[in-house]
């Protein structure tokens, strides 16, 4: 049978080489995470999933197991939960007791740094004071001490992958959203100074920054307000989770020598945080 659009079950060009990676996913209970570990786990790879909601992280590892068996187990992959609040130096400092025997720290392939959130849209003199410390703890301070643990391991091998999730929020700051633009401006420059200390060895470094996903995202924004968070998508198709999990796992698939630093990805109808199209 001959189809234009692959079916879930025919790998990505080139996922073979996930076979047996062993992979570790931060915010893997929801959204782009979640979507993040199914593919690996359908591509063969054994995945820690990681993030503090205990239920939804099982559910989620529960899926995967189920991915990797629809495929015919590939890579005879096994997949873990790993509790971790980012804005805790003690739950990332002891992170390694907490991962399973078959996974140490020192065995991991690939890091996808994907926990983040974004709080309102208040303007500047008008944020409250615990949710800037939110954001940036979460997506900055919580982000580099993770970064700085894995990374420790990739350079004693030489080799492992960092796949950290930015956002146009990173390269193009909008009213209303300056805590969360700061924090991913500076995650952004954090990730192209490593890409640049890793340059002598066969460490990979990439950031991908979407546009408008569709996850719990803007439901976190607007704290818990979900009429609200479906106004941001109104009239446009947004992307979705898996959209965003295939370019991770087309990035973290590409030849031990192709380093895909930079990833830009829009809904078809969105050109930057003041450009979109919605006649739909
Ligand atoms: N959706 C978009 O439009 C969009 C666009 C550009 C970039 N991004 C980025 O994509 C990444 C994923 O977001 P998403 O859209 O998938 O949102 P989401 O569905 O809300 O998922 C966010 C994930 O982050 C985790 N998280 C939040 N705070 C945490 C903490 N203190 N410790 C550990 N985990 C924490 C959450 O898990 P727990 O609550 O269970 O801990 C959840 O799994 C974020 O970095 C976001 O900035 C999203």
């Amino acid at each position: 049978m001959s189809s234009a659009t692959p079916s879930p079950a025919q790998p990505i060009l080139g996922t073979q080489r996930l076979i047996g990676k062993k992979v570790f996913v931060t915010g893997a209970s929801s959204g782009i995470g979640r979507s993040t570990a199914l593919i690996f786990a359908r591509c063969g790879a054994s995945v820690v999933l990681a993030a503090r909601s205990k239920d939804k992280l099982e559910a989620a590892r529960e899926a995967c197991v189920e991915a990797n068996k629809a495929q015919g187990s590939p890579g005879e992959a096994q997949f873990a939960t790993a509790e971790l609040d980012m804005r805790s130096r003690d739950s990332i400092d002891g992170l390694a007791n907490r991962l399973p025997s078959w996974a140490p720290l020192s065995s991991f392939d690939i890091l996808v740094s994907n926990a983040g959130l974004v709080r309102g849209r208040e303007k500047v003199g008008e944020i409250d004071a615990d949710e800037i410390d939110e954001v940036l703890e979460t997506n900055v301070r919580g982000c580099i001490h993770l970064t700085q643990t894995f990374v420790r391991e990739f350079r004693k091998k030489n080799s492992g992958h960092v796949i950290c999730l930015g956002s146009i929020a990173g390269k193009e700051a909008y009213p209303g959203g300056s805590i969360y633009c700061a924090s991913k401006f500076s995650i952004q420059a954090f990730h192209s100074s490593l890409l640049k200390e890793l340059v002598d060895t066969q460490c990979r470094v990439t950031t991908i920054a979407p546009g408008m996903v569709n996850t719990e995202f803007s439901t976190v924004r607007y704290r818990g307000d979900k009429a609200k968070a479906d106004a941001e998508y109104k009239g446009l198709q947004p992307l979705s989770p898996d959209d965003i999990a295939e370019d991770i796992i087309f990035v973290a698939s590409r030849p031990p020598h192709v380093q895909v630093a930079d990833v830009l990805v829009f809904p078809t109808n969105q050109a930057s945080p003041y450009h979109s199209f919605r006649g739909n």
